[in-house]
C-alpha cells in the first residue's frame, strides 16, 4: 500500500474492523445445501482492498458517527461488491479465471454455484442491514436512507446499468460521454453508495452531504480509470487478477478510448476535483484526501 505511514496505519485499522465483522457475518449450518456458504466465504475471505467499507467507516467517523452504527452497512456494501466480482468473472461476462490472487469463484465451485453464491451475498447484504435495524432503538430514518442509497446505486440505475453498458458495448466503440457514464455507473455508483451511507449514518448536514457526493463521484470515476490503466500496465501478480483482459474482451476503457497518457491526465483531474470537494471539512478530511491519492497511485 502506498501513502504515508499514518495513512497506512489508519487504513489497516479500518480494514481489521471490516474483516473481523465480515468473518463473523456468514454463519454456516449443518443442513443439506449449506455448501453454498463455502462458495460465498471463498470469495469474501479472499481479501481485496476493502476500499468501499473503509470509505463508509472513514466518512461516518469524520462526521462524528459511531463505527458500530455504520459497520453493518459497510459490510453489506462489501458483500454486494464481492457478488459483483463473482458474476463479473463468469464466462458469460468477462471470463476471467483469477481474482483476489486466487482462482475465480466459478473455477473452483462451477458456474452454477458462482451464480448462486453471488445471489446469496446480495441477499445477505440486505439481511445484515435489516437485522441491524430491527435491533436498533430510536429513529431509523438515517438507516432507511442509507439502505435506499445502497439499493439504488447497486441496481438498474447504478452498478447494473454500468455492467449492462459494458457487456453490450463489447466490440463497438463508445463515445467519450457514454464511456464516462458507464464508468460512473459500473464502479462509481457503489463507491458513491459507500461514501453516502457513511454520510447518512454519520448525520451529515445537507451541505456536507453534497460535498461528499461530489467527492464520491470523482473518486468513483478515478477508481475505474485507474483500473483501466492497470489492465494495460499492471501485472497479474500485483493485481491478483488477469492483466490484459479488457483487450481480449474488446472492452471500451479509458485506455482504449483516450490512450494511456490522456487517461492518466483525466485520472489526475478527477483526483484533484475529489480533493477540492473536501475543502469544507478542513483538516478532518485528511484521511479521505489520502484515499483519493491512494486510488491514483495504487498498483493493485
Ligand atoms: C475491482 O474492484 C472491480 C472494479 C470496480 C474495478 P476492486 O479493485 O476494489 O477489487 P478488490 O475488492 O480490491 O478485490
Ligand atoms: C467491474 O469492472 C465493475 C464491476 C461492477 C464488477 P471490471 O470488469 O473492469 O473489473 P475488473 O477489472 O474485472 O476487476
Ligand atoms: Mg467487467
Ligand atoms: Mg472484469
Ligand atoms: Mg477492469
Amino acid at each position: 500500500m502506498d501513502g504515508t505511514s499514518d495513512f497506512r496505519k489508519k487504513y489497516e485499522e479500518y480494514l481489521n474492523i471490516v474483516n473481523n465483522a465480515l468473518d463473523s457475518s456468514l454463519a454456516t449450518d449443518d443442513r443439506p445445501g449449506a455448501e453454498i456458504y463455502n462458495a460465498m466465504k471463498y470469495s469474501l475471505a479472499a481479501g481485496g482492498k476493502r476500499l468501499r467499507p473503509v470509505l463508509s467507516l472513514a466518512v461516518c467517523e469524520m462526521l462524528g458517527g459511531s463505527k458500530n452504527d455504520i459497520l453493518p452497512f459497510a459490510c453489506a456494501i462489501e458483500m454486494i461488491h464481492t457478488y459483483s466480482l463473482i458474476h463479473d468473472d463468469l464466462p458469460a461476462m468477462d471470463n476471467d479465471d483469477y481474482r483476489r490472487g486466487v482462482p475465480s469463484n466459478h473455477k473452483v465451485f462451477g458456474e452454477a454455484m458462482a451464480i448462486l453464491a453471488g445471489d446469496a451475498l446480495l441477499n445477505k447484504a440486505f439481511e445484515l442491514i435489516a437485522s441491524h435495524m430491527r435491533k436498533k432503538e430510536g429513529d431509523l430514518t438515517a438507516c432507511v436512507k442509507a439502505m435506499e442509497v445502497i439499493a439504488s446505486n447497486a441496481g438498474a440505475e447504478g452498478m447494473i446499468r454500468g455492467q449492462t453498458l459494458d457487456i453490450n458495448s463489447e466490440c463497438c466503440e463508445l463515445s467519450e460521454d457514454i464511456l464516462e457514464y458507464m464508468h460512473r455507473c459500473k464502479t462509481g455508483a457503489l463507491i458513491n453508495a459507500a461514501v453516502l451511507a457513511g454520510a447518512c449514518i454519520g448525520g451529515a448536514a445537507e451541505s456536507e452531504y453534497e460535498a461528499l457526493a461530489e467527492y464520491a463521484a470523482n473518486i468513483g470515476l478515478a477508481f475505474q480509470i485507474k483500473d483501466d490503466i492497470m489492465d494495460v500496465k499492471g501485472s497479474t501478480d500485483q493485481m491478483g487478477k488477469p492483466s490484459g483482459s479488457d483487450a481480449i474482451s474488446g472492452k471500451n476503457t479509458y485506455a482504449t478510448v483516450y490512450g494511456l497518457e490522456q487517461a492518466t491526465r483525466l485520472l489526475e483531474g478527477s483526483v484533484a476535483a475529489a480533493v477540492d470537494a473536501l475543502a469544507c471539512f478542513g483538516d478532518k478530511a485528511g484521511f479521505l484526501r489520502d484515499i483519493a491519492f491512494y486510488i491514483r497511485d495504487r498498483n493493485n
